[in-house]
């Protein structure tokens, strides 16, 4: 009932908005996003509340309401395993074009994050990635049905644009110097079975393994791939993303940390929930996954940079390191966005600084960073 009110809500904030050319009503979630994108400016809605309590626990998520089709030709998938799993479920549009509101809406449904984690994730990548005009972001490659963008040197590039949150050191694909480095990548993925066989409790992908592989996938970066940079924001994705599948990806009947080679291969090979896949019991927030990044950290310490032609990486440490989360925030809103858009104005400079409130929403609860204004208060 509320989903259907907020709908309600949303279809006449948009109809007030904009020229009323067609009725929305009735339009499947795709179709009001392809009107957006053909139109021009769209309203931007809040960010999702947390689930209720009584519907924030566990549960059957590959459900008969969610079935897994595989991606068709017109759709697009990306670098993230859990956001192309849970467009292939219908958790996401299965177009792969989604407003943030609908991934944050489909990561706490589908994996059960926390509301705050999943507003960090989404609003960080959607300044980077998405379009603040049409409220649209691509989950993978760059694409016209986001809408017409805003001016150079904004990219709109989706998930799959290199340098921004997608980056080096994956742990599924390439870095950008050697290919695509969002198409899922099977010697890479082996490497990541190899380190669950070697590393890990009974050869599952446990925090062990995790910790092992991101040192290794740093160290093989640096002595082969000449371009390699990492430095904020992506340190913090890639630590994050490391103990990602050790918790949302593991069942959460289970909920023991440890992610079999099984599990981990029908998510991230075959963009699948396994059979009877329930997701975590409680919602996964900061507080679960800031202990098991620094965990990472503590065992493999470095220092942010960049290589200079291969095996000569010079160390940043005057950017923000990966425990400097406030940092790296601060970093995202007055360097990284700004760069993209050096001098916004009207309803775009309005687009930008909405979204900018809601990151800032999302770092406020649990940590204490003091807030930015890029452009102004
Ligand atoms: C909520 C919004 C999310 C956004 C916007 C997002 C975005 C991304 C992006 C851009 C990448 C590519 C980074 C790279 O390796 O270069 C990525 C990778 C990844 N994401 Fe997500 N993600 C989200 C949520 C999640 C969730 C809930 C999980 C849970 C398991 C997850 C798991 C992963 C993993 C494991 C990778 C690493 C793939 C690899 O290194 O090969 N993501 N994500």
């Amino acid at each position: 009932m509320k989903f259907f009110t907020l709908i309600m809500v949303a279809l006449v904030r948009l109809a007030v908005a904009m020229p009323a050319y067609e009725s929305l009503i009735g339009l499947s979630e795709r179709e009001i996003n392809e009107f957006v994108a053909r139109n021009g400016i769209a309203p931007i809605p809040n960010p999702p509340e947390p689930l209720r309590a009584g519907q924030n626990g566990l549960k059957l998520v590959n459900d008969a309401a969610h079935p897994f089709k595989t991606q068709g030709t017109d759709e697009i998938r990306g670098p993230c395993p859990a956001l192309n799993t849970l467009a292939n479920h219908g958790y996401l549009p299965r177009s792969g074009v989604a407003r943030p509101d609908q991934i944050v809406t489909a990561v706490m449904e589908g994996l059960n994050l926390g509301n705050d984690f999943a507003k960090f994730l989404t609003y960080q990548a959607f300044l980077m990635n998405g379009n603040p005009l049409t409220n649209l972001m691509s989950i993978g490659m760059k694409t016209p049905l986001t809408g017409q963008d805003p001016p150079k040197p904004a990219q709109v590039g989706g998930l799959s644009q290199h340098g921004t949150f997608e980056g080096d050191t994956s742990m599924s694909r390439v870095d950008a110097f050697f290919g695509d480095p969002a198409a899922f990548n099977q010697t890479r993925f082996n490497d990541l079975l190899a380190y669950a066989t070697k590393y890990g409790v009974n050869g599952t992908y446990d925090v062990t393994a995790a910790s092992e592989l991101r040192y290794e996938r740093l160290q093989d970066s640096i002595a082969t791939n000449p371009q390699l940079v990492f430095t904020s924001p992506r340190i913090l994705s890639a630590y994050s993303e490391a103990v990602f599948p050790t918790v949302y990806f593991v069942d959460g009947r289970l909920n023991n940390r440890q992610l079999t080679q099984q599990a981990a291969t029908s998510f991230f090979a075959m963009q699948r929930m396994p059979q009877d896949f329930h997701r975590q019991p409680a919602p996964v927030s900061f507080e679960v996954i800031e202990p098991l990044t620094g965990k990472l950290f503590k065992d493999h310490p470095f220092v942010p940079g960049v290589n200079h032609g291969k095996n000569n990486y010079i160390e940043m440490p005057q950017t923000p390191a990966v425990s400097d989360f406030c940092g790296i925030y601060r970093d995202i809103a007055l360097r990284v966005i700004p760069e993209q858009y050096p001098r916004p104005t009207g309803p775009l400079k309005d687009a930008i600084k909405k979204n900018l409130v809601f990151l800032y929403g999302a770092v406020s609860f649990q940590h204490n960073c003091t807030q930015v204004f890029p452009y102004g208060k």
